[in-house]
């Protein structure tokens, strides 16, 4: 081959790689369906997800899988339920066995083999595992700066939250390591600093987006946000700065990260070619009061199967190609992987997937493809199946049951003493006139009900027999020796894991 056609292939190649778009995702923890100015709340200071809102697409009727932490994350980043990966009952911990199974295919390694580069910043929440077993790094990520799991799951109450010394909020988990920081696999601090956490991330965010775009590389960027999860906390640049209190100010300077990555994407002049995606992991958690966060007009929220539990907001942003708007079709975080995927040209695991492309609903005529939303509760087994399905406009409640976590609120179906009951026949809502699921349906006065129940029957039944549970991932247990100290060999743990 002579010299020009070697060149000719190469720029050939390059221009085949400009191609690729870039796709930045954006995920929150905790938040609720009315957390942001865009979706209705009076006092948030939201103003640049409230940019891309205005200036892209935002779905009314988003939801997540898993009113819990681990499970969300597991079903978005596989596009399969929970289930089928094992990521239950309930959430990873310090000193867990199990983690994201290794041979569950994640989004960022779908896109791997086309040659993007991958990042993963702040919670991972996947699993930890022996020697970092089941960290980013071995899931398809280039690079993890992050903790990697809950900020609370440390003792937090000597730690300072906000700038010059607030303390943080409460006592988190008390008995294992205090938080760790780390990058790929090494440990760079422990206890977490708070106040500087956010302004790493975000540095090492725009530094991630600026290399990639010189080397003209397609990217990833996942960016699972600990705001706005329990403690509250947040730098010099936010505190005191809503008029919220301390959930607005930690809201904020989520909400300043958004900023500074759509702007670290203008300046390397890749807007354009960038699909941002934003939502949630799951409800707000009721039980912090005014320093959780708020479901807006939903019923209840984290833990329970309640729509406060599982819808979430939702943004599509990508200037000159999605169109501004708002969508109320039907989306969850199980539809990112087969979008991204199909807009990347990727080629999807072989494995039974849950999700859909969303492409219809960003750029074609609207309509999506996903006709039905399955709610499992935190603790999932075979013996209970799904607590709720929503078909259309019309939801049905199988099992309803309150949580800690949704408590304090005067709803008394959201609080604990709401203990786990059975409906037959179910409760039944028009999510369109009655979001609030105030109002049932399921009356003997009511003859439509029992058609609209007979349908959600049938399409409840189709979807359960298709669901192969996995083996439990959690159940595998905990081991102490197992939580991430930056001083190995030191004894007693968890106390001398300071560094
Ligand atoms: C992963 O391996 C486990 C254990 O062998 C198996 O049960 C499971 O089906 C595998 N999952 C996938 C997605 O291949
Ligand atoms: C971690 O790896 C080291 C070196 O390979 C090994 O000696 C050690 O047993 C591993 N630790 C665990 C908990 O598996
Ligand atoms: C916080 O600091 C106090 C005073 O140094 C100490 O007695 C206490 O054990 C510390 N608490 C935690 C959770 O580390
Ligand atoms: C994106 O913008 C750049 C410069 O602003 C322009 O050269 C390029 O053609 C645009 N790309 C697309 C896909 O619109």
């Amino acid at each position: 081959m002579n010299h020009s056609a070697v060149i000719f292939i190469f720029t050939f190649l390059l221009a085949g790689l400009e191609a690729l778009p870039n796709f930045v995702l954006l995920f929150a923890d905790d938040l609720g369906y009315g957390d942001l100015g865009s979706y209705g709340h009076p006092s948030s200071f939201t103003p640049n997800l409230d940019k891309l809102a205005a200036n892209g697409l935002r779905f009314t009727d988003f939801y997540c899988t898993s009113a819990a932490c681990s499970p969300s994350r597991a079903a978005l980043l596989t596009g399969r339920y929970q289930t089928r990966s094992g990521v239950y009952p309930g959430v990873f911990y310090p000193g867990s066995k199990g983690g994201l199974p290794l041979n569950e295919t994640t989004l960022a390694e779908v896109l791997k083999p086309l040659g993007y580069a991958t990042a993963a910043i702040g919670k991972w929440h996947l699993g930890l595992g022996a020697n970092g077993t089941y960290l980013p790094i071995h899931q398809g990520f280039d690079h993890f700066l992050g903790i990697p799991y809950s900020h609370d799951q440390g003792p937090c109450s000597n730690l300072t939250c906000f700038p010059p010394d607030i303390k943080c909020y409460g006592t988190c988990d008390v008995g294992v390591v205090t938080v760790p920081v780390m990058h790929d696999d090494t440990i760079v601090q422990q206890p977490v600093s708070f106040p500087d956490l956010e302004e790493n991330y975000v540095n090492y965010a725009t530094n991630f987006i600026l290399k990639s775009a010189q080397k003209k590389q397609p990217f990833f960027l996942y960016y699972p946000s600990h705001h706005t999860h329990y403690p509250q906390f947040g730098g010099k640049e936010a505190a005191g700065r809503s008029a919220r209190g301390r959930f607005g100010d930690s809201l904020y300077e989520l909400d300043r990260t958004v900023g500074k990555i759509i702007q670290a994407l203008e300046d390397s002049g890749v807007l354009n070619n960038t699909l941002v995606f934003f939502t949630a992991d799951n409800g707000p958690e009721l039980m912090r009061m005014s320093r959780g966060g708020n479901a807006g007009l939903l019923k209840c929220g984290k833990a329970t199967t309640y729509e406060g539990g599982m819808r979430e907001p939702a943004i599509a942003y990508w200037p000159g190609k999605i169109q501004p708007g708002v969508t109320r079709e039907l989306a969850t975080i199980l539809d990112i992987l087969p979008t991204f995927a199909g807009l990347a040209g990727a080629k999807l695991p072989q494995v039974q997937l849950d999700g859909f492309d969303m492409k219809p609903i960003l750029f074609g005529n609207g309509v999506s493809e996903r006709k039905a939303v399955f709610y499992y509760p935190i603790d999932p087994s075979e013996t209970y199946g799904l607590f709720a399905v929503r078909v259309g406009k019309y939801k049905a409640h199988y099992y309803t049951r309150g949580a800690d976590q949704s408590s304090t609120t005067p709803d008394m179906d959201c609080s604990p003493s709401a203990v786990l009951k059975k409906h037959d026949p179910p409760l039944l809502f028009d999510l369109e006139i009655d979001p609030s699921e105030n109002y049932n349906l399921a009356t003997p006065d009511n003859p439509v009900s029992k058609e609209v129940l007979e349908m959600i029957q049938g399409v409840k039944k189709d979807f359960e027999m298709g669901m192969v549970f996995g083996e439990s991932e959690m159940n595998k247990g905990r081991n102490p020796a197992l939580e991430p100290c930056c001083k190995p060999e030191c004894t007693p743990k968890p106390s001398c894991c300071t560094c």
